[in-house]
């Protein structure tokens, strides 16, 4: 295919034949328009839905309304300012748990900074000790890898589930022999992401049960799987879900979430107390009493004055249906997929390697690939980024905090990594373990659709791609 502008009205008629349930989704092009105009009229081709989605201007406007006509005081008092927006953070608090259809006999939210906060708090506080086991697939953010440091300060075993490629999945007959490592009657965490930040793979959510009938207590970070799927906590019942809101509704920022089972919340061991999470704690007596369920992990003041913007983001996913943001994401991934794997150099030789899956079958809207030159050699991500930039795309290029995925879909085995971290630098730099890993890639180049993405993006995406073909390597410049 051509991907000039004047063969743009033939590709998008071929988009719609290939992919028919796009016109389900046409309202979207609607709220484009009216709630993201700055989008279009200041040129941007945004393509970082999983680094954080968008919101619209009438979220802002609804929040500002709100504040501006309101007198809030800091919440858990109850003078005149304190009630109304203790009675907005639990508002918020009721319709985060409905929108993900979650029990509140089972399920609390706990509000956390963001996605991380509400990994910190588990790991902080899960009870592993000598003998107890967490077990992570390669595929995972470092704010999930970083529990190991908590596990293996405490005596427990970590163990990680590779990945196999092409698709980046784990081998599914392999999982019950890692189930089986659960210690009999200890405190064994299982993490996995429900969708990969970094190859966009949906893992199965079906692990959450089995996990658990052999002992395991189940983390399912939901960070990048909320944003465009349904996440419906009435059938799964993984015992913790952290998630930040900014990825599914743009706005606020630094407000994030943990989904949490009652039961096993009540098994957790907090390792200190702060302002906010106790019934009574004394100087003099050296003691301290824990709140009760998400009063004891909301440590200090909440984030109160965002909280309402919470519910407001909500609502507008809502309205917007995510079903249909679901299925325009599956559409304009198919069709990425389809064309960005069919550029070829004059020699025949590929333009893209992708890592994940090549269909939109278990998958959802974040691709990760390389760009090679006309004899093969990968360009390097950083030169991709500086010239998508030029073009006024947002991407993302390294590794996006995923180093498991990472290290599997560039092929850095553990003896080339170990020697990269036994040099006798005292830090290591970006630029050192680049050259340490030579001839190998360091980094990807990561492109992810969402909530208000259109054909237009990713057409002009592929627009920039085919500017690569038959490219020859130049270096990256400062
Ligand atoms: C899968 C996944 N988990 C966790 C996080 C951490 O989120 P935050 O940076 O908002 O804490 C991210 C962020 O990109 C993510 O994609």
């Amino acid at each position: 295919m051509n991907y000039d502008n004047g063969h743009a009205d033939a590709a998008f008629s071929a988009f719609l034949q290939t992919y028919p349930a796009f016109e389900t989704t046409r309202h979207l092009d609607d709220l484009r328009a009216s709630e993201y105009a700055r989008l279009d009229t200041q040129g941007h081709i945004y393509l970082d839905y999983t680094g954080g989605s968008l919101y619209a201007i009438s979220q802002l406007r609804q929040h500002m309304a709100l504040l501006s006509e309101n007198v809030f005081g800091n919440p858990h008092s109850s003078n005149p300012t304190s009630l109304p927006i203790t009675a907005l953070v639990e508002r918020a608090r009721c319709s985060v748990l409905e929108f993900f259809n979650a029990s509140p006999e089972e399920y609390v939210a706990i509000f956390t900074p963001n996605a991380s906060g509400a990994l910190k708090l588990v790991g902080e506080s899960f009870c592993f000790g000598p003998g107890d086991h967490y077990l992570l697939t390669f595929d995972n953010h470092n704010s999930v890898n970083g529990i190991r440091e908590f596990a293996r300060a405490r005596g427990a075993e970590i163990t990680y589930v590779p990945l196999v490629l092409p698709e980046m999945r784990v081998d599914e007959t392999q999982l019950a022999s890692y189930f089986d490592l659960a210690r009999p009657g200890g405190r064994n965490l299982f993490a996995y992401p429900a969708q990969s930040n970094f190859s966009g793979v949906q893992h199965p959510l079906e692990w959450i049960a089995q996990a658990q009938a052999k002992g395991w207590d189940v983390l399912l970070d939901a960070a990048a799987f909320v944003p465009t799927n349904r996440l419906d906590l009435s059938r799964w019942h993984p015992d913790f879900v952290p998630l930040s809101f900014y990825k599914m509704f743009g706005y606020p920022t630094g407000v994030g979430c943990l989904l949490a089972r009652q039961e096993a919340l009540a098994k957790l061991c907090r390792p200190w107390f702060a302002g906010g999470t106790i019934t009574v704690a004394s100087v003099q007596g050296d003691r301290h009493y824990l709140a009760q369920s998400e009063a004891a992990f909301e440590d200090g003041t909440l984030n109160y004055l965002n909280l309402p913007a919470v519910e407001i983001g909500l609502k507008h996913i809502q309205g917007i249906g995510l079903e249909t943001i679901h299925e325009r994401v599956r559409c304009l991934v198919g069709w990425l997929l389809d064309n960005l794997l069919a550029l070829q150099h004059r020699n025949g030789k590929p333009l893209v390697r992708l890592y994940g899956p090549s269909n939109t079958n278990r998958r959802g809207g974040t691709l990760a690939l390389n760009f090679y030159d006309i004899s093969g050699q990968p360009i390097d991500h950083r030169l991709i980024e500086q010239q998508a930039s030029r073009a006024n795309i947002s991407l993302r290029t390294g590794c996006f905090c995923n180093p498991g995925a990472g290290e599997m879909a560039l092929g850095l085995s553990k003896p080339e990594l170990v020697a990269c971290f036994n040099q006798p630098t005292p830090h290591l730099t970006f630029d050192d373990f680049r050259l340490c890993i030579d001839g190998k890639s360091s980094g990807a180049v990561r492109i992810s659709v969402g909530l208000v993405s259109n054909l237009a993006d990713v057409y002009r995406f592929m627009q920039f791609a085919e500017s690569l073909v038959d490219q020859v390597s130049v270096q990256v410049t400062a």
